[in-house]
């Protein structure tokens, strides 16, 4: 939009692209539209390529931005889509990319379970999730790891000890930690440290699965949901909504303002941490 490259898009540019992961677009965080006459451009931009309407993919950033943008030039449209792999909206149970990147974390750390027990080892693996614990909470429990650490609820390395400890005198052959990237007791290197000093039971190696979370074919949920998404968000638009995020509650389609959708972090379910807890 700010540099005004736009492309007439028929029904066969999206032909073949259901399968593929990132975008076609290459839309990404912009700095320019971060300021007002960044965005001034954008508005140029569209009103002499006759835009009114945008459908806007992304997360709270992408919406944060959308609502500026909507404020200030009240004859541009806008609806979203979540796309991001954290989960961490308000306002739909799932985002787009996030069944993917927990079904590859998933698959990940299943691989990494059969050196890890293969040769008695205890591995912290990092996952993606700056703010939100969701990746980690749904990885870990998928792949029976022994502890799943967040950055919603404080980590206790003692409690962490124990856990381990007690999964060693079990006779349990390897143990997995799951570790959010942004919780609070730091990422997966950081922890792996702290524990190996005082626990030396097994051998101790940390991955870190980065940017494979990011990619890949999407699975069928998320195609399906994907597509359903972004229908509802074109034909708001064609209704007259304006300023809200598409999203899927209960396998309902349902809308939310952006601002409520951005600044309300969804909280961590609490079943789900009794559930990974129970079963460390
Ligand atoms: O905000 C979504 C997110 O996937 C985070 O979980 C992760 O830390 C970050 O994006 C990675 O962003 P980038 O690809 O810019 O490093």
């Amino acid at each position: 939009m700010i540099e005004g490259d736009f492309k007439e898009m028929k029904p066969n540019s999206v032909s073949n692209i259901i399968q593929l992961g990132g975008t076609i677009l290459r839309s990404a965080r912009s700095k320019d539209f971060q300021t007002p006459e960044g965005r001034r451009k954008a508005y140029e931009n569209l009103r002499s390529h006759n835009i009114d309407g945008i459908v806007a993919i992304g997360g709270d950033g992408t919406f944060t931005g959308a609502n500026v943008f909507m404020q200030e030039y009240t004859d541009i449209a806008i609806m979203g889509c979540p796309g991001t792999i954290d989960n961490d909206l308000f306002g739909t149970d799932y985002t787009i990319g996030y069944d993917t990147a927990i079904n590859t974390a998933m698959n990940a750390i299943d691989n990494i379970k059969d050196t890890a027990n293969a040769h008695d080892r205890l591995f912290f693996v990092e996952v993606m999730g700056r703010d939100a614990g969701f990746i980690a909470m749904r990885a870990g429990i998928a792949t029976g790891a022994e502890a799943v650490l967040i950055p919603e609820s404080r980590t206790d390395i003692e409690n962490l000890i124990k856990t381990l400890e007690s999964n060693y005198k079990n006779k349990k052959n390897a143990c997995i930690v799951v570790v959010a990237e942004g919780d609070d007791a730091g990422g997966a290197l950081k922890i792996a440290e702290i524990v190996g000093q005082k626990f030396k039971e097994y051998e101790i190696k940390v991955s870190i699965l980065g940017h494979i979370q990011r990619g890949g074919r999407p699975t069928c949920m998320e195609r399906v949901r994907a597509s359903r998404m972004g229908i509802a968000a074109v034909k708001a638009l064609l209704n007259g909504d304006r300023g809200r995020m598409i999203g899927i509650i209960n396998e309902h389609i349902v809308q939310t303002p952006f601002e409520m959708a951005c600044k309300t972090h969804p909280p961590m379910d609490d079943e789900m941490q009794e559930v990974a807890r129970i079963l460390s």
